[in-house]
């Protein structure tokens, strides 16, 4: 919907301009609005040159140029309420980059003004900006109905899709849901603060003894991320046999059953990252064990502590903090192990002792050599080679905008055209009749009129002299 929202306010923002472009786009618009049968009269008889278009027409062009746009920032509103701390915007740096360079690229490459609009000029031979128009070209190279019919289809296709296509482990989700053991809430709220699919309440609570406030989980909401189990100091809460207890009852299990040599250490590896089956080939080879977990933001202090004191030295395989598939497990297990979210990182436990990392596979480096000899060198900053790709992707971006808005993809015409157009009410042959008693009473009450007319409506001949 917001998707075809931008090209309906597109459509009526390169009509407002009303030069040769904008008024073949209004033509070819009115030939698609005609193909819905709810118009007493066609629309692109407007667009004939018979009469000046009317002043109400741009007014009504303006008024939904202004007015869809508001209603897509209601939509995406609609669209992102159900996430906690939603964000609009991408990262500062990419969004000062993105906005500098295409205010500058405006400045350097203007869209140009064609020709203003002439109904009685055929129009042809001028540029098109194949992102907003393609269909314009399409149309020209099937018809108007396959056009019509392809945008409708793919309307609906990408409207129906949330019924029909969920990922698989979201079907069961409500069986999955997060589950609170209320006896041990302690009412802190850190669960609530951190879910970020705001799926945690906080409850009154009536038996005394306990916490004013208990915190519980609305399954509809929940997503089973398990971001929660590591927010908990009590670890009351988390997803059926996934909250904390669990987990480092596993993770102990395991390092009893996988013994390592005194100077290796365990990394856990969050599932989803693109660097997981190198760290798990990576630790492998440097002797170490490698621990796979749903996401990094799942992973208690309990269970760092556990891995720092048993090993020495324990790291974390983590996505970058913008590309979290739960969205905040990066962000909150960084800010646990900086001390400044609940459950932190104990004092006890050197922060130089657990080495997080978040980043890409080709980013590694510093993950593998922690792992190899120990050395603490921070992810570098970005690399040369990655500006220079930086810069060609952002070139590529503005060639392909800069071509893709300029094609001229129809011939200035080599030919005039006479259009016609007439209104004909039809002259119309009444053959009339007085119907029989029997054959009234055959019908029902309601239609029992004595006399009954066939209708027909004459063709007619158009002579041009
Ligand atoms: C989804 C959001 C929007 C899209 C996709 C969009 C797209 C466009 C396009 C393609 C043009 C033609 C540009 C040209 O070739 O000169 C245009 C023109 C224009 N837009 Fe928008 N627009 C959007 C939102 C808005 C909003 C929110 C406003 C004002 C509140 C606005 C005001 C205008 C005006 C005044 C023009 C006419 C410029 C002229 O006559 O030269 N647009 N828009
Ligand atoms: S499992 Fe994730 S979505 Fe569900 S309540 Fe916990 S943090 Fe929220
Ligand atoms: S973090 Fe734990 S103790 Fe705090 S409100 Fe949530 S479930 Fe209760």
């Amino acid at each position: 919907l917001l998707t075809g929202f931008m090209y309906i306010s597109a459509w009526t923002g390169y009509v407002m301009v009303w030069d040769e472009h904008g008024m073949a786009m209004a033509q070819m618009g009115a030939k698609l609005l005609d193909q819905l049968p709810i118009f007493p009269e066609s629309i692109e008889r407007s667009f004939t040159g018979g009469k000046p278009v009317p002043a109400s027409f741009f007014f009504m062009n303006l008024f939904a140029h202004v007015a869809v746009p508001l209603g897509m920032i209601l939509l995406l509103w609609l669209h992102t309420s159900k996430l906690a701390r939603s964000k609009w915007l991408p990262e500062k740096k990419l969004t000062y980059w993105l906005t500098g360079v295409f205010v500058l690229f405006s400045i350097l490459v203007p869209a140009p003004m064609l020709q203003k609009a002439d109904l009685l000029m055929i129009p042809g031979g001028y540029p098109t900006d194949l992102f907003y128009n393609f269909w314009m070209p399409l149309m020209e190279w099937t018809s108007t109905a396959w056009v019509f019919a392809g945008s409708l289809g793919f309307t609906l296709f990408l409207t129906s899709m949330p019924w029909w296509w969920r990922p698989r482990s979201h079907k069961k989700r409500e069986s999955l849901a997060s589950h609170v053991e209320e006896k041990r809430c302690e009412g802190c709220a850190q669960c609530y603060s951190d879910c970020p699919f705001d799926a945690i309440l906080m409850k009154d609570r009536q038996e005394e003894g306990l916490s004013p406030q208990f915190a519980s989980v609305n399954p509809a909401l929940c997503v089973s991320c398990g971001i929660c189990s590591a927010s908990c100091s009590s670890l009351a809460i988390g997803p059926p046999d996934r909250n904390a207890r669990d987990l480092i009852r596993r993770l102990k299990a395991f390092c009893d059953e996988h013994p390592v040599p005194d100077d290796k250490g365990l990394v856990f590896v969050c599932r989803h990252s693109d660097l997981a089956d190198k760290a798990h080939d990576e630790a492998k080879n440097s002797g170490w064990l490698s621990y796979s977990v749903e996401c990094t933001g799942t992973l208690h202090s309990a269970a760092l502590t556990f891995a720092a004191k048993r090993f020495g030295r324990t790291a974390v395989a983590g996505c970058p903090e913008n590309d979290c598939l739960f969205r905040e497990g990066t962000t909150w297990l960084t800010e646990r192990w900086q001390r400044k979210r609940g459950p932190e990182l104990p004092e006890a436990i050197s922060q130089d002792s657990v080495f997080l990392f978040n980043g890409s596979r080709n980013e590694g480096a510093p993950l593998w050599n922690w792992m190899k000899d120990g050395a603490t060198s921070q992810r570098p900053s970005a690399s040369p080679s990655q500006w220079v790709a930086g810069l060609l992707a952002t070139i590529l971006l503005l060639a392909g905008i800069a071509f893709g808005s300029q094609v001229v993809w129809n011939q200035v015409p080599e030919h005039g055209a006479l259009r016609l157009g007439w209104r004909l009410p039809g002259q119309k042959i009444e053959v009339c009749r007085d119907l029989s008693p029997e054959e009234l009473a055959k019908r029902l009450a309601h239609m029992r009129k004595p006399r009954e007319c066939a209708v027909t409506y004459i063709n007619y001949r158009l002579k041009l002299f």
